[in-house]
């Protein structure tokens, strides 16, 4: 099995030396979903910023065997919390080919393939609006379009569900679920996770308590007390 993304011995502090990440080692194999769960202030969001290399943290992350760069960072795809942050342009369609014109493809490419990513989405329909005129389920599935466009080799979420209705959820399954691409999604709904047949890392306080399908983890009630999550 080929991995695609292997952390190792993660440590990060934002006020030193008070740690939030204590050494957190994990791997994603090619092709499948893992799911990072944990209560609110577990680290979640933090371990996925310092994957991404926004937060200088200590230890090993490397991509594809390579430790993470400049070089190899173009081959993760990010979707943050909050969709505000990845659109902002007066029409959808020029927000998720953004992305593309920043690596210098021309616009008439840009803009097809913008198109396609959206209809992806199921937001071919939209793409002449501003975002700001989307539900938040839909603004969802915009800025996963935007971070798909570009052809990621790894696709990291951070709480995709967070604050959606049971439609948005479901067509957010939908869309992910159909995905091939490596998935890292951080969230605390465990449902969601179970949806997407992802594999479970769970973390407590900043250090991984336990690992396994998602149908198992679900089942173990004291674990999950314990991590608090129900
Ligand atoms: N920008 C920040 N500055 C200082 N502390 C932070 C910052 N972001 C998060 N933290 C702290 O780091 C810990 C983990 O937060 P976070 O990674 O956001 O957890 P989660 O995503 O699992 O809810 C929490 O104790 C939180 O208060
Ligand atoms: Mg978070």
């Amino acid at each position: 099995m080929r991995r695609v993304l292997e952390v190792e011995r993660l440590r990060f502090g934002f006020d030193p030396p008070s740690e939030v990440l204590h050494g957190v080692s994990f791997a994603v194999n090619e092709g499948e979903c893992l799911g990072i769960v944990g209560a609110n202030g577990s680290g979640k969001s933090t371990l996925l910023w310092c994957v991404l290399g926004l937060y200088h943290a200590g230890g090993s992350v490397k991509l594809f065997g390579e430790p993470l760069s400049r070089k190899n960072r173009h081959r993760i795809g990010a979707v943050f919390q909050n969709p505000e942050d990845q659109l902002f342009m007066p029409r959808l369609l020029e927000d998720v080919a953004l992305p593309l014109i920043n690596r210098g493809v021309p616009a008439s490419t840009a803009g097809k393939q913008a198109l396609a990513a959206l209809e992806a989405a199921g937001l071919g329909h939209a793409a002449g609006r501003p975002a700001a005129k989307l539900s938040l389920g839909e603004r969802k599935r915009a800025a996963i379009a935007a971070a798909l466009v570009t052809s990621p080799e790894l696709l990291i979420l951070d709480e995709p569900t967070a604050e959606l209705d049971g439609r948005s959820v479901r067509r957010l399954v939908e869309l992910l679920g159909g995905l091939t691409v490596t998935r890292l999604v951080a969230s605390h709904d465990l449902e969601f996770l179970r949806r997407l047949g992802a594999r479970l890392l769970v973390l407590r306080d900043g250090a991984v308590m336990a690992e396994g399908p998602a149908a198992d983890i679900l089942e173990n009630r004291a674990l999950l007390e314990e991590a608090g999550l129900v």
